[in-house]
């Protein structure tokens, strides 16, 4: 037993502390009922009347020795913690953390849905990866169309598919074959999404943004349905005084076909770098829906008619917050990005 006495000596005094976890360890070991010193004191009454006052003196020293040592680093942990709080200069301001906002893109983007929903358009989506039938074909945009080239469109090479070619799409306008090949008229439908092109970046194009398309079809669909829906949004989102132009453009999908301006809110119209010193900033294109897109997705021309159009969102964005250059948005300095 003096033995066993002698080994918990030697624990005692190697074992260290350095925090408030370790206390507690060295509590548990030698100060608690359940440690090998108090069971040693429980064997007491077991061992010769002779040898009693020997083992229960070194018994008793041992105790001694482990509640000295528990006080003592008890102690200097309290003064350790107690000088570090000491230390704290409370006066000195705390660190603060930037709270994250919506990106000035998407803040456009969803006014842009608010106000279409409530004169009764509902969203449609599509994939950012599309084949050329849903983005050249079924929209009318023949072989040998220009946009079709490898300088306009990033083609990508699927590996496990080589009976079609695969593209980012160059606009949102394929969610129009895809919205009427799932859906019988009447349709009213705008549809917000990313495009791709391979375009050299100016102040005005980059080679990623977002558009949003719109697609109204039904019976005795006109033009002036088309021009008041557009202008509506214009007033509605740049103020009354903001001026609306429809020139009269190409794209194969619409006819007849218009490009939508507004007045320039850079320069109020005068002319400036961004707006190319015309006065007029382009938004979209538009039009009257042509009839082999309708054909190609199975509706009656006969029957139905209907228009489209398709606004760039980063376009929308500059002329509501007089941005003159589209880099802005996509380099990530929270300096401007916190300014909406
Ligand atoms: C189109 O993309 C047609 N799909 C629009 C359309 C839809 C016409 C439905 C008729 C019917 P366009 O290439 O003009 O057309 O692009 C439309 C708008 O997208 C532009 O006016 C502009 O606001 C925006 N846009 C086009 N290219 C870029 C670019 N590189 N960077 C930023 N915005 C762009």
């Amino acid at each position: 037993m003096l033995a066993k006495i002698d080994e918990i000596e030697n624990e005692i005094r190697s074992f260290s502390i350095g925090n408030n976890e370790d206390l507690e360890k060295f509590r548990l070991s030698f100060l608690s009922r359940k440690s090998g010193l108090s069971s040693l004191f429980d064997d007491l009454k077991s061992v010769e009347k002779s040898e009693k006052p020997l083992i229960g003196k070194r018994l008793n020293e041992v105790k001694k020795l482990a509640e000295t040592k528990y006080d003592g680093e008890k102690l200097k942990l309290e003064t350790s913690v107690k000088k570090v709080k000491e230390e704290l200069d409370l006066s000195i301001p705390g660190r603060t953390f930037s709270v994250g906002r919506e990106h000035i893109l998407i803040q456009t983007l969803n006014d842009f849905i608010s106000i279409f929903q409530k004169i009764g358009f509902s969203i449609a989506e599509g994939p950012e990866i599309e084949d050329e039938f849903y983005n050249f074909d079924a929209l009318n945009t023949p072989e040998y169309h220009p946009v079709r080239d490898i300088q306009d469109t990033f083609y990508i090479i699927n590996k496990f598919d080589d009976t079609k070619k695969y593209l980012l799409r160059t606009h949102t306008s394929p969610i129009q074959i895809r919205t009427m090949l799932a859906n019988k008229p009447p349709i009213r439908i705008i549809a917000p999404g990313k495009a791709y092109r391979n375009e050299t970046v100016t102040m005005k194009n980059y080679f990623t943004f977002y558009q949003v398309e719109g697609l109204y079809v039904d019976k005795n669909v006109s033009m002036r349905d088309l021009k008041g829906v557009l202008s509506y949004y214009v007033k509605k989102y740049f103020g009354a005084e903001s001026k609306t132009r429809f020139r009269p453009s190409f794209f194969p999908f619409t006819e007849p076909s218009a490009e939508l301006d507004i007045s320039c809110f850079i320069c109020k119209g005068k002319g400036c770098r961004t707006c190319k010193n015309s006065g007029w900033i382009e938004l979209g294109g538009c039009g009257m829906v042509d009839p082999n897109v309708f054909n190609a997705v199975g509706y009656d021309p006969e029957i139905y008619s209907g228009y489209a159009f398709g606004l760039g969102i980063e376009r929308i964005a500059m002329m509501k917050y007089g941005i003159s250059d589209i880099r802005m948005f996509y380099q990530n300095d929270v300096r401007f990005l916190d300014q909406f």
